[in-house]
């Protein structure tokens, strides 16, 4: 297979005819040749070949061939060449989301920022499109896509199915309907690579991790489900344990709970928008408050054994870590903010007072002249936590936002697995190339899974 960069231009000529500059028809092995199949996402034209006389890499589309297989724009694109006569153009990226309404403005809500990002800096090489899944058509298997215009606005353009597509939907709730299930199984039998394949529960993955003795280390005790006694037990042995549910996020429903000798019990949480700390003389009258704020929804909880982050000011920190796949296909910690929680909060969330500052400074203050070695080997168990999670999971997975605790002993843990990870650690000054970085290697990453990469053989 060759892989060739080249300029895609459009020319009035209403025939299917491409004109193929000299050094590109050499490239693409069609010197003598008549024709070629042309392959754009999931559409294919045969079109007539004119050698022209021009110096670089330049492809002239006829509309007829344009429109036949649906080529949004001009630009700058790769070319692949496949079997014998055949050329691919792309990729054809397609990302999908959605927002609460339908709104042209502003179609996916509060991603629509992110998206847009993604979308400037994919087209400077790819076709890229955002789309929700009500912008497909099975059945001339082709997209009402989102493009991205000169002037940075959206702007609607029928293409055929994408080469590869990235999930952002948004909605756990949505995700697990018939309708969507049924979306992505037919992207899967169109041999359409489709990345990230859903939004993680905390105890898959602690099922998962505990079980592989390469990871298992790294994750607190934890018991799905729990009866009252195990619970009880859980705390007995710990002195602190983290109550919460299972496909809960940004702190929702959390609970610390610790016990003190000769004191009782406590549970901090948030209620209302404030920290809230209770103590009970009892582990039953705990309980029966935690039953009675919950009900049936605490079969649907974990509990974990609590760790000791280490604390700046007094107050615990903990990390983000986000992970992606490179053009090579390999894991890389992209991105890394030092979370310090909010005075009184049982979670670091920025929404819930906690602070956001770069890990090296969090992790000089915490370990002094350590603080270098400690970070690098926190990113070595993100990298194996990581590929272990991809090895154990049936489907592909190009980025995991990670929250990782480290204790005083320098010991790593990990809290959470997060397969559609939010972006708030980017806004921080020192973390905005990271955000770019991040951007780059999901485009790399889907570079890779269309095969619009060389791969090492
Ligand atoms: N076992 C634990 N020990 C210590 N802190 C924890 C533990 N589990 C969670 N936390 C703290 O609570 C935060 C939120 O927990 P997490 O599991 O990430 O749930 P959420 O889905 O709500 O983000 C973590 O970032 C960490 O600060
Ligand atoms: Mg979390």
């Amino acid at each position: 297979m060759s892989l060739t960069y080249c300029n895609v231009h459009f020319t009035q000529q209403p025939k299917r005819v491409v004109y193929v500059s000299g050094s590109l028809m050499k490239n693409l092995k069609l010197s003598g040749k008549k024709s070629v199949n042309l392959k754009f996402g999931g559409e294919r034209i045969p079109a007539a070949i004119k050698p022209i006389n021009k110096p670089g890499k330049h492809l002239y589309l006829a509309s007829g061939i344009r429109k036949g297989i649906k080529i949004p724009n001009a630009g700058s694109v790769f070319l692949r060449s496949l079997t014998e006569g055949e050329v691919q153009i792309g990729p054809l990226i397609g990302v999908l989301s959605d927002g609460p309404t339908s709104s042209a403005s502003n179609p996916f809500g509060s991603r629509t920022g992110f998206i847009k990002q993604l979308l400037r800096q994919g087209s400077k090489q790819t076709y890229i499109f955002a789309f929700t899944p009500r912008d497909i058509n099975w059945e001339n298997e082709t997209v009402n896509g989102y493009f991205l215009n000169e002037a940075g606005n959206f702007i609607r353009k029928r293409v055929p199915l994408p080469d590869v597509v990235y999930n952002r939907l948004p909605s756990r709730r949505a995700e697990v309907t018939p309708p969507i299930t049924q979306l992505r199984e037919r992207f899967i039998r169109r041999k359409i690579p489709f990345f990230n394949w859903s939004f993680f529960n905390k105890s898959d993955i602690y099922r998962m991790l505990e079980k592989d003795p390469l990871v298992s280390r790294y994750v607190p005790e934890s018991i799905m489900s729990p009866s009252p006694e195990q619970v009880r037990d859980l705390l007995e042995r710990h002195s602190l344990i983290y109550y919460k549910p299972n496909s809960g996020s940004l702190g929702n429903g959390i609970y610390r709970l610790s016990r003190i000798a000769k004191s009782g019990y406590y549970a901090r949480y948030r209620k209302n928008g404030r920290n809230a700390l209770l103590r009970f003389g009892s582990f039953s009258s705990l309980m029966r408050t935690l039953q009675a704020r919950h009900g049936r929804l605490l079969n649907g909880y974990v509990a974990q054994q609590g760790i000791r982050l280490i604390e700046i000011d007094g107050c615990p920190i903990d990390f983000r870590f986000h992970m992606h796949k490179n053009g090579r296909n390999q894991w890389v910690a992209v991105g890394i903010g030092a979370k310090k929680a909010g005075r009184g909060s049982v979670t670091t969330h920025l929404k819930n007072g906690g602070s956001l500052l770069p890990p090296e400074q969090a992790l000089s203050r915490a370990f002094g002249g350590r603080a270098d070695e400690v970070l690098r080997n926190a990113k070595n168990v993100a990298i194996t936590l990581a590929e272990a999670i991809e090895s154990h999971h049936q489907h592909l997975i190009g980025e995991i936002g990670f929250d990782i605790g480290i204790d005083k002993d320098e010991k790593i843990w990990m809290f959470e697995a997060n397969a559609k990870p939010g972006r708030s650690i980017f806004k921080h000054p020192s973390l905005r190339a990271e955000g770019r970085a991040s951007v780059d290697h999901i485009l790399e990453h889907c570079l890779y899974l269309s095969k619009f990469r060389r791969r090492e053989s």
